[in-house]
């Protein structure tokens, strides 16, 4: 837990003063809980947690001694004054402590030996280090039934809680949503949601991080392992682009839970996860998850095989001399998608690679703008949100942009969809198309410090919305990060692979065999194209860690490790460079996709000098400019930024994109809980979102649709049919579709570069 806040012993003004009969300083305004830990020396804290935002001294836990003060104070809520005598150890405080975790423990049920947070519980921890060792309570304790479900992910064990208001005051300063609260008075207190409803929301599972008791715990996790039975591996989260920090914890060789793992210095998540990056991992040993590799023998007959002669079979058919092109997904690592391009270089005789996302031409000048981190948003005076629905798709941006409202920070809105962060200040509604005529429209104040996130595929499809927020941007001085739409797309550009060519080349018939690398490039953006394409396609060899329909029919299957189950990098969207780790082995007929791709070099008589996932970074890192300096060790546990690209030459002002097809421009969301991610986690199961329409109630009025309808939808690359909602919060003349799983068809409604796009509505009657 990130229980103290970080304090710079270094800064130019500090406040000296006497800790246990040590001279020591830090910073003015620090808590003395924050100064003593900066000097080794810990105060127990149970209502303190930093990231909630000002101390509530709430809990006593935290008391010292100060010369001169009357009564022991709260450390938590106690700055640093210049001479100041503070004593944490004396005869005093300890008095203090001991008659604070003994009223604690008045009611607590001690039934540690099945709680799940025995094992690693602050206040079994602070009880044998700084509690009485006896009570003087020998009253019946209050029972309740036990436990209470406070929704599908979290429950909750009265007795235990402490009153501490962590998880009350999450709910109310940091998700601010409002929903958690204490009712009732001293000991009849009890958490409740102030609704009774279900405490569901994007961000519930962080309660259960921040409980220092077992009283909030997870349902998936409950009963499932002690802490001196697992393994905890540092990781980071593959489920978005903004990648939080994260540790895996795994027991009898299966991930079991994922919790937040703050880095010290708050730049990406500050311990906060999203309930998808949480709960999304059973999603690993879920039905659909691949573990047998198989050679296809006919058209409906596969057999299945070893990862050997898989891998024998897959060198075969790729080095039989027909011309491969190479598809490499964004869920790749940055070593997979370097050695698939080392492959079609050598071996595979020049063939094309091209990476599934978004092209970055229109981007460029955008990218070459100073760069911030999401830490940078604590302190900016302004940030500005340009396209895009960070709660749903970068959700953790949310809670960032909510500490940076609270910290003073102006913030404004400017785009198509209706999100959660518009409600924060200011905003404009943007048409499709309309983007750059609506950031013109919006009052910026004048500020010294302003960071504007924008949206990779917003703005990708607007290249005009795209060159006037640089030029905007530029003269203010504002630093930008990207709202990227990729897990790791950040990384494949690293290694320059571009986002077009094999498409292009399969469908002029071009490509004989291809090679996928957690690829279906028929499931997403183009679907059609692709799928026709690939018709003229003779034989596949996939890498993959679940069922698709490239997969299934694919000539050689290889099932792949997730990124729960190996090493590698991934390059978050503010261009961090980060670890994964593997916390786990995938399935038995399973390999890492890095060893697969090495193995295939191996029997196509090229065998590279990297055998290692950190070696292969290496070798990435010393050819791929924007990598130089890093490795695995460099990198360590918080990551490194890769380097920033050149400023593009300017080139002329872009002009807008007009929209393929004919109807309704077409705008697209991927939900939080919508994806396929979440639709393989059972522990999200109650909620997940499936894929809808979304209209504004006139134009659905307009044209004869009714509310939850079917309704067609049909652009040039595809179609699919939707259930209609009506929403006065979206524009008329748009249509909004809610991308559920791939089955959901939404996405290839878009073109191969998920460039704009329009669609005809027709009711399914
Ligand atoms: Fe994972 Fe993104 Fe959620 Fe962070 S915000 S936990 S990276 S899905
Ligand atoms: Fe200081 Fe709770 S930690 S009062």
């Amino acid at each position: 837990m990130g229980d103290y806040a970080p304090v710079d012993l270094t800064a130019a003004e500090q406040v000296e003063f006497e800790l246990n009969g040590r001279r020591v300083s830090a910073p003015p305004g620090t808590m003395l809980v924050d100064a003593a830990h900066a000097h080794g020396v810990r105060v127990p804290v149970f209502c303190y947690e930093p990231r909630l935002g000002p101390p509530l001294g709430a809990c006593r836990m935290c008391l010292v001694e100060v010369e001169g003060m009357r009564g022991l104070q709260t450390a938590c809520s106690t700055p640093v004054q210049p001479d100041m005598v503070v004593r944490t150890d004396s005869p005093l405080a300890k008095d203090g402590q001991d008659g604070v975790l003994e009223l604690l423990l008045a009611n607590h049920p001690l039934d540690c030996p099945v709680c799940d947070k025995g094992g690693e519980c602050p206040l079994q921890d602070h009880t044998f280090e700084f509690g009485p060792g006896r009570t003087r309570f020998i009253e019946p304790k209050r029972h309740f039934p036990k436990p209470l479900d406070l929704s599908s992910l979290i429950t909750l064990d009265r007795e235990r809680c402490i009153a501490c208001f962590r998880c009350v005051r999450f709910s109310q300063g940091v998700s601010e949503d409002g929903a958690l609260v204490m009712e009732d008075r001293g000991a009849g207190s009890e958490i409740a949601t102030f609704t009774g409803d279900a405490y569901e929301g994007r961000f519930t599972g962080n309660v259960i991080d921040i409980c220092p008791v077992g009283a909030l715990t997870s349902i998936p996790y409950r009963f499932v392992a002690r802490p001196w039975d697992v393994q905890n591996a540092p990781s980071v989260c593959g489920h978005c682009p903004v990648g939080c920090n994260v540790e895996l914890t795994a027991r009898e060789g299966e991930v079991r839970r994922v919790t937040g793992r703050p880095d010290p210095n708050w730049e990406v998540e500050e311990g906060w996860l999203c309930d998808k990056g949480r709960f999304a991992y059973p999603g690993d040993r879920a039905p659909g998850r691949l573990r047998e590799p198989l050679i296809r023998e006919s058209r409906d007959r596969a057999r299945v095989t070893t990862l050997e002669e898989a891998v024998d079979a897959a060198a075969l058919v790729l080095g039989r001399g027909g011309r491969v092109g190479v598809v490499v997904g964004p869920e790749a690592t940055v070593e997979e998608g370097f050695i698939a391009q080392e492959l079609a270089a050598g071996p595979l005789g020049g063939a094309p690679v091209q990476r599934l996302g978004i092209p970055g031409e229109a981007l460029a000048a955008l990218r070459a703008l100073p760069g911030a981190q999401l830490g940078d948003l604590d302190g900016a005076g302004l940030v500005l949100v340009v396209g895009g629905d960070p709660p749903n798709q970068q959700p953790v941006v949310e809670l960032r942009v909510r500490k940076a409202r609270r910290l003073g920070a102006r913030v404004a809105c400017v785009g198509a969809r209706p999100h959660a962060l518009e409600a924060l200040g200011e905003h404009r509604r943007a048409v499709p198309g309309g983007l750059a005529a609506a950031l013109a429209d919006l009052e910026l104040p004048e500020v010294e410090s302003a960071v504007v996130l924008w949206d990779e595929a917003d703005l990708a499809a607007e290249p005009d919305a795209a060159a006037a927020l640089a030029r905007l941007a530029a003269e203010r001085g504002m630093r930008q990060l990207e709202l990227g739409a990729d897990v790791n797309g950040a990384g494949l550009r690293a290694l320059g692979m571009p986002a077009r060519g094999v498409l292009e080349a399969a469908q002029a018939g071009e490509i004989d065999v291809l090679l996928t690398v957690h690829a279906d490039p028929t499931e997403g953006p183009g679907g059609a194209e692709w799928g026709w394409a690939l018709g003229r396609v003779r034989q596949t060899v996939a890498i993959a860690t679940h069922a698709s329909p490239l997969a299934d029919g694919a000539t050689v299957l290889l099932p792949a490790a997730t990124h729960r189950e190996q090493e590698g990098v991934y390059v978050s969207m503010a261009g961090r460079a980060q670890r994964l780790r593997a916390a786990v082995p995938g399935p038995p007929g399973s390999a890492p996709g890095w060893e697969l791709l090495l193995a295939v070099m191996h029997r196509l008589g090229a065998p590279p000098a990297y055998r290692t996932a950190a070696q292969t970074f290496a070798a990435a890192a010393a050819a791929r400019p924007a990598l130089a300096g890093l490795s695995h060790d460099a990198l360590g546990a918080l990551g490194r930024p890769v380097a920033t690209p050149a400023p593009p030459s300017p080139n002329g002002a872009p002009a807008p994109r007009e929209p393929a097809g004919t109807g309704l421009p077409l705008v697209v969301t991927r939900m939080i809980f919508g994806d396929a991610a979440s639709h393989r986690s059972d522990a999200l199961a109650a909620v997940r979102t499936g894929a809808e329409l979304v209209l504004h109630p006139a134009e659905a009025a307009r044209r004869g649709l009714a509310e939850g309808e079917r309704v067609r939808l049909r652009s040039p690359s595809g179609e699919c049919a939707l259930a209609l909602r009506c929403d006065p919060a979206h524009a008329e003349g748009v249509a909004y579709a809610a991308a559920g799983p791939p089955a959901s068809g939404v996405e290839r409604l878009l073109p191969p570069d998920r460039g704009p796009v329009r669609v005809e509505l027709a009711a399914e009657r």
